[in-house]
C-alpha cells in the first residue's frame, strides 16, 4: 500500500485513495446536506468519512461540531481559505466551531519560534476566518501551545499510539525528531478536543480538509476507537458490547444501567442484548458513551471528515506556500493578486488563432480553478464560462482580465473587512490553562 506523505508537496491520485483506504464517496449524501455550499454543488468536496452521523445530527438538532487547524508557518492562501469556508458553513448549519492554530506543529516540523507564530496565526489565519464570516463569540479559537487541554488530551493520546503506527502511515524512522511525531499528536488532539467534557462531551465531530490530509484523519479515528472502553455492535438478532478496556466496577456498572433495555445476557467480555430493534442501537451507544464519561473517560465518536481537491497553483501543480508565485494570499494587495492572476497559466492554445478554431481547455486552467472554486458564485454562469472556452467564443486575454477584476473586488472587499475586526480579534483567543 502506498503511503500518502502530507508534508511533501507531491499530487496525489484520489481514486487510490477511495479504493484503498475505504474513504466513501459523497454522492450518496447529497440530498441530506441542508446547505448546499459551491463546493458540494460543483463536487469540489468529493469524499468523506462517517459524514453521515454529522448530517444526523443537524437533522435532529443535535450537537455537533467541525473543527479544523492551520499551520502557521506563512502566509494563508486562498487554498486554505478553502477551509475556512467550510468551518463558516458547519458553523452556519448549527455546528459547534473549533479552529486551531498548529504553532506547536510549526515549531516542530519548520523550526518557526512560537513568537512568531503567534504573530503569523492572528494576522494570518484568525483575522481572516474572522472576517470571512466566522462568528467568533460561537467559536473556539486557540493556539495549541496554549491550550493544555489540548496538551493533556496529547499525553493520553501518546499511551494509546506507538511508533509503529506512526511510522506506517507516515514513514517516520529512528531519525525523526521526537517533536514532529507529538505534533501529530497535538493534531489528533486538536481533532478530539470538541468531545471533551468541557465543550459538551462526546458529538460527531466533522474535519474538513484537503485529500492530502486523509493520513492524520484515518490516525486520529483509530486512536479515538483506542481510548474507547466499549465497542457497541450491531448482530443478527442482538446488539453487543463488548468490553474492550473496562474495569470490573465499570462493566458492572455498564450492566445496571443497560437492564431497562430488551434482555440483556452479561459475559465475561461483552454482553448480549436481545429483544430490541437495530434502531436502538443508537439509544445504547449513547447509554455506553454517556457511562464512560461519567467515569472519566471519553466516550468518543470517530470523528467523521469531508474532503476537497486541492486548487491547483497558478503556475502549475500545487499550489504551495513555499513558491508565492503559486498562489494569492489573503494578504496580496489587490493589484498584485490581479497581476498574478493575469499571469496564471491557462489552457488555452498557442496562437488565438488556434484557440478561436479548437476552443481552450478550462479542465487544465488555473484561472478557470478561480472562478469555479472561489470567485463566482452562481452556477450557471460558470458553466456558461466553461461553454464559452470549449467553444472557442472566449479567449485567454479577457478572460483573465474579467477573473483579475473578480479577484481584485474579492481581495479589497476581504481586507475591508479585516480592518473593521482586527482589533477585536485577539480578545476571541482562548487560553485554556
Ligand atoms: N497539519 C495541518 C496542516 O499542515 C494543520 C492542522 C493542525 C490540522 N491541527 C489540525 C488540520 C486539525 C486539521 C485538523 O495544515
Ligand atoms: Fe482558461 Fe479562460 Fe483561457 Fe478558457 S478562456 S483557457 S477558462 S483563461
Amino acid at each position: 500500500m502506498e503511503r500518502i506523505d502530507p508534508w511533501t508537496t507531491k499530487r496525489i491520485d484520489i481514486s487510490k485513495i477511495f479504493k484503498e483506504f475505504g474513504m466513501e464517496k459523497i454522492d450518496p449524501l447529497l440530498e441530506e446536506i441542508p446547505v448546499k455550499h459551491r463546493f458540494v454543488r460543483r463536487r469540489i468536496i468529493l469524499g468523506h468519512r462517517d459524514y453521515d452521523k454529522v448530517l444526523n445530527a443537524i437533522h435532529k438538532h443535535d450537537r455537533f461540531a467541525v473543527m479544523s487547524g492551520f499551520m502557521p508557518s506563512g502566509a494563508a492562501h486562498i487554498g486554505n481559505k478553502m477551509v475556512m469556508d467550510e468551518i463558516i458553513w458547519h458553523q452556519e448549519m448549527g455546528g459547534d466551531a473549533f479552529v486551531s492554530i498548529a504553532d506547536m506543529e510549526a515549531h516542530a516540523v519548520r523550526g518557526i519560534p512560537l513568537e512568531k507564530c503567534r504573530e503569523i496565526g492572528i494576522k494570518e489565519y484568525i483575522t481572516s476566518i474572522i472576517a470571512l464570516g466566522l462568528k467568533p463569540e460561537n467559536a473556539h479559537i486557540y493556539f495549541q501551545s496554549e491550550n493544555f487541554r489540548l496538551r493533556d488530551l496529547m499525553f493520553e493520546i501518546g499511551i494509546v499510539t506507538n511508533f509503529s503506527t506512526l511510522s506506517a502511515i507516515y514513514g517516520f524512522s529512528g531519525d525523526t525528531s521526537i517533536s514532529h511525531m507529538s505534533s501529530v499528536l497535538a493534531q489528533s488532539a486538536d481533532i478530539l478536543l470538541p468531545q471533551l467534557k468541557e465543550f459538551g462531551g462526546a458529538k460527531p465531530v466533522v474535519v474538513p480538509v484537503g485529500f492530502d490530509q486523509d493520513p492524520h484523519i484515518r490516525l486520529v479515528r483509530d486512536i479515538a476507537g483506542k481510548l474507547r472502553r466499549f465497542k457497541v455492535e450491531l448482530h443478527d438478532g442482538y446488539i453487543r458490547i463488548r468490553n474492550k478496556t473496562a474495569d470490573d466496577d465499570l462493566f458492572n456498572e455498564l450492566y445496571k444501567r443497560i437492564r431497562g433495555y430488551g434482555r440483556p445476557k452479561m459475559y465475561q467480555k461483552h454482553i448480549d442484548i436481545f429483544g430490541l430493534k437495530d434502531e436502538d442501537l443508537n439509544e445504547v451507544e449513547k447509554i455506553v458513551r454517556q457511562i464512560e464519561m461519567d467515569y472519566g473517560y471519553f466516550g468518543f465518536y470517530n470523528p467523521s471528515s469531508i474532503y476537497h481537491l486541492l486548487i491547483s497553483g497558478l503556475t502549475g501543480g500545487k499550489m504551495s506556500s513555499s513558491n508565492p508565485d503559486s498562489y494569492i494570499s489573503l494578504l496580496d494587495k489587490p493589484e498584485d493578486g490581479a497581476k498574478k492572476v493575469e499571469k496564471a497559466k491557462t489552457g488555452g492554445r498557442i496562437s488565438l488563432d488556434e484557440q478561436r478554431k479548437m476552443g481552450g481547455s478550462p479542465e487544465n486552467c488555473s484561472v478557470y480553478e478561480l472562478l469555479y472554486f472561489h470567485l463566482i458564485e452562481d452556477d450557471q454562469e460558470v458553466e456558461r464560462i466553461k461553454e464559452e472556452c470549449k467553444s472557442g467564443e472566449r479567449v485567454c486575454g479577457e478572460c483573465k482580465k474579467a477573473a483579475s477584476i473578480l479577484m481584485e473586488e474579492f481581495l479589497r472587499d476581504h481586507q475591508e473587512k479585516r480592518k473593521a475586526v482586527e482589533d477585536t480579534v485577539e480578545s476571541y483567543i482562548e487560553r485554556l490553562r
